[in-house]
């Protein structure tokens, strides 16, 4: 038996994985977030490792012989968020999280300060990432800056309460800015020009590889005899292709999560930052992978349906379940600025081309379509970088809606799967992790493809008409750029 945990940004998430690779149980505890000022998102470390326990306990109530018998835990995070600790493991400020955007000047001086920066960490400084957060932390925090020993992401957090163990692992290290992505190992350099250095870091590890055991009294607590292993585990977006069984080169999948990844396995480092393309390592040995990330994918139907005040299901279930010519409106989903291919904080998100009979429906159907749009942007930034996609999984909250996958499909121009549980996100592929570290099997052997229910091919019509949107949608940008940024 395997424990997964999620620390996701919406909830902590907990599944209970047996030998046969089916979930036994799972458990879900919600997060709220905090946004102080304007572009800042954070979140209480404390809360996080709560949820954790709230959600594993409800799994000992539910289950409490399966848990009994959990042999390793794995974690799937959040990725890039920061967590300062003093040198007694004390929290010291809330953690500046993935969708904050704060940090565009230091990002800029992070650049100047270190040129090779993108060759060495493979992605642009993205405001998003660690290590800009804490130069803005030792400008504008510089007393609680000093008192920093460690700096941890969230899901090394949760481990480090797990274990009392500081480990990180490839994977969501890549989403720092301070590792080597190609060595696979903390760059002096990088955390030079950043006023830190390795003894900030935590010790690194493959994500499959073990990380440390639990600590007694918590395994006490759960009911397991012996404490398990505690795998290295992975960011979300790698623990989601580990579940999926993306472990080769162009294996490729679609998540419609909060935020929007279009991922792509490669068996070698190559990285392409001009592009806003992120250039990672994947959470098993000597693999890597190309992103692109768009911020509001799910969480943009989410805003909408809030302000529609309706539920995201109600508002979907009108459109059907085969698309339809595009929507005369255009949704520019950068409600929280964007990622890939902009790396751009200030953009913010419009519908553009309503007239008198614009109703919610087109509205909604113009929303799935901008997010839509977004993924091209994402899939044209990997082919500038060298990968070809020819097919690809969809999963996340989002790929409960055919009409969308059909929607993105054909704006795409390549066929999409809707696969078996795709809603099972991190948590899954940390369980996975769990089971390699601890048994010591190869991920060939563990990480199998999800059974593919459907593979939805793009209409050759709608795919032209699309095409055509597309490239209004492009041409939206720079005229937005300059009203809302
Ligand atoms: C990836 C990214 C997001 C977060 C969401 O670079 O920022 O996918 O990991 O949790």
């Amino acid at each position: 038996m395997y424990l997964g945990l999620d620390i996701g940004t919406s909830a902590i998430k907990a599944v209970l994985v047996d030998d046969a690779q089916s979930v036994i149980a799972t458990a879900e505890t919600p997060l709220a977030i905090s946004r102080p000022q304007p572009g800042f998102s954070e979140q209480s470390p404390e809360d996080w490792w709560q949820a954790t326990l709230a959600s594993i306990d409800t799994l000992k109530a539910e289950q409490p012989k399966a848990l009994a018998a959990v042999r390793g835990i794995g974690l799937s995070g959040q990725m890039h968020g920061a967590v300062l600790l003093d040198a007694f493991g004390k929290v010291l400020r809330p953690a500046i999280l993935w969708n904050d955007g704060r940090s565009s000047a230091e990002c800029r001086e992070l650049e100047e300060r270190f040129p090779a920066l993108h060759q060495v960490a493979g992605n642009l400084a993205f405001p998003g990432f660690t290590a800009p957060k804490l130069m803005w932390v030792r400008k504008h925090e510089p007393d609680l800056f000093a008192r920093m020993a460690k700096v941890l992401l969230p899901k090394a957090y949760v481990g480090f309460r797990l274990t009392g163990e500081m480990v990180e692992e490839m994977s969501d290290a890549s989403g720092t800015l301070w590792l080597d992505v190609g060595r696979r190992d903390w760059s002096d350099e990088a955390l030079a020009a950043t006023g830190m250095s390795r003894e900030h870091m935590p010790r690194l590890v493959e994500g499959s590889a073990a990380a440390g055991r639990i600590k007694p009294e918590l395994a006490a607590r759960w009911g397991m005899e012996n404490p398990p292993v505690l795998a290295g585990g992975a960011g979300d977006n790698a623990a989601g292709a580990i579940g999926l069984g993306a472990i080769g080169a162009n294996d490729a999948f679609v998540s419609l999560g909060t935020s929007g990844v279009l991922w792509a396995t490669t068996d070698r480092y190559a990285p392409n930052p001009q592009s806003s393309v992120h250039a990672f390592c994947h959470a098993i040995p000597a693999t890597w992978h190309q992103m692109g990330v768009i911020l509001s994918a799910a969480s943009a139907l989410g805003w909408w349906a809030n302000v529609a005040k309706e539920a995201p299901g109600d508002l979907l279930a009108p459109l059907g379940d085969a698309p339809k010519a595009p929507s005369r409106a255009t949704f520019l989903p950068y409600l929280s600025g964007e990622r890939t291919p902009h790396n751009d904080t200030a953009i913010r998100a419009a519908f553009v081309g309503m007239d008198h009979d614009t109703g919610r429906d087109e509205l909604t159907q113009a929303v799935l379509e901008g997010v839509s749009f977004a993924f091209k942007d994402c899939l044209d930034a990997l082919s500038a970088a060298g990968t070809r996609l020819t097919q690809a999984d969809v999963i996340g909250g989002g790929s409960r809606s055919r009409f969308w996958i059909a929607v993105l499909a054909s704006v795409l121009g390549i066929p999409l799967n809707r696969v078996e549980d795709g809603e099972r996100g991190g948590a899954f592929g940390a369980a996975r992790l769990a089971r390699m570290a601890a048994t010591g099997e190869s991920p060939a052997e563990i990480c199998l493809p999800p059974r593919r229910l459907e593979t939805i091919e793009p209409d050759p019509v709608l795919q032209q008409a699309y095409a055509e949107r597309h490239a209004l949608y492009k041409a939206l940008y720079p005229a937005l750029k300059g009203v809302t940024s």
